[in-house]
């Protein structure tokens, strides 16, 4: 399980201290998805750091399995929204890039690889520089570069955002099969109500900066892409437009 108890977090700008976070509380169960969902400049970006272990200037508690979360103890996959590739290296080498750094120097398992870029479709991609594929493919990579370290949680900062609608929709499917094989738990922002619904089975909707948690949901929705049109989704997704709609209304 994941817990964050009582985290508040300030950053300290030109123009004097910023709170960010107001004391977010939070838990989500082992092999669980947690989708984050507030308005820009909340303090979404700024939660993921901080349970990366990028940011560590904050208040509270960021718990996994009763541990204090240490990225040189747990390991953590990260996907921002740029996918994090580096342009100069091939897509193979960037998909074990993340491997090589934490596991340094184990081999990587041939069948778990193979078995990863089968499901992603990318095998015919790997001689290829990130600047040589396609948007849709770059996540792809992205993915896999996550996925194969079998990491103990998965952040993904609006990783779809950037993508046209329907490869988008190819993308949140494939990431929902990678899940359903691999159950990682993961946390994920997004900012489209629709998206959360998807893939949400917890949904945090967070308020305007400094950003406290307005509602926690379960939701038994997510998951399965086929429910889209289905009336009890879009009242759901209905339901989150209207709370975010009150986030971002001044105090
Ligand atoms: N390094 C920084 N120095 C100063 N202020 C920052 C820094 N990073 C972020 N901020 C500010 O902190 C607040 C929260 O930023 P954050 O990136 O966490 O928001 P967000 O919810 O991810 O927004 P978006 O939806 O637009 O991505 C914003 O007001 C932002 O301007
Ligand atoms: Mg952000």
């Amino acid at each position: 399980m994941i817990s964050l108890e009582r985290v508040n977090a300030a950053l300290s700008t030109e123009q004097g201290i910023l709170p960010v976070l107001d004391n977010i509380n939070l838990q989500v169960p082992d092999g669980g998805i947690c989708a984050f969902i507030g308005p820009s400049g909340c303090g979404k970006s700024t939660l993921m750091k901080i349970v990366a272990g990028i940011l560590q200037n904050y208040r509270g508690q960021v718990l996994f399995r009763g541990e204090r979360i240490d990225p040189k103890k747990h390991t953590i996959g990260f996907i921002p929204q740029n996918y994090g590739l580096l342009p100069w290296r091939r897509v193979k080498e960037n998909i074990s890039l993340g491997w090589r750094v934490k596991k340094r120097g184990m081999p990587i398992e041939q069948s778990s690889w193979r078995k990863l870029l089968s499901q992603l479709g990318i095998e015919s991609l790997l001689e290829r520089y990130p600047g040589e594929i396609s948007g849709g493919q770059q996540q792809r990579v992205g993915l896999a570069r996550a996925f194969l370290m079998q990491p103990d949680i998965l952040l993904m900062d609006e990783p779809f955002s950037a993508l046209d609608a329907i490869t988008r929709e190819e993308m949140q499917a494939v990431f929902l099969e990678l899940w359903q094989t691999y159950h990682v738990t993961t946390l994920l922002v997004t900012h489209q109500a629709e998206e959360a619904v998807l893939l949400g089975q917890k949904i945090a909707v967070l308020s305007a900066r400094p950003a406290h948690v307005l509602k926690a949901l379960d939701n038994p929705l997510f998951g399965n892409p086929a429910a889209r049109r289905e009336e009890s989704f879009i009242r759901l997704e209905n339901e989150l437009r209207q709370l975010l709609g009150k986030a971002k209304e001044p105090l």
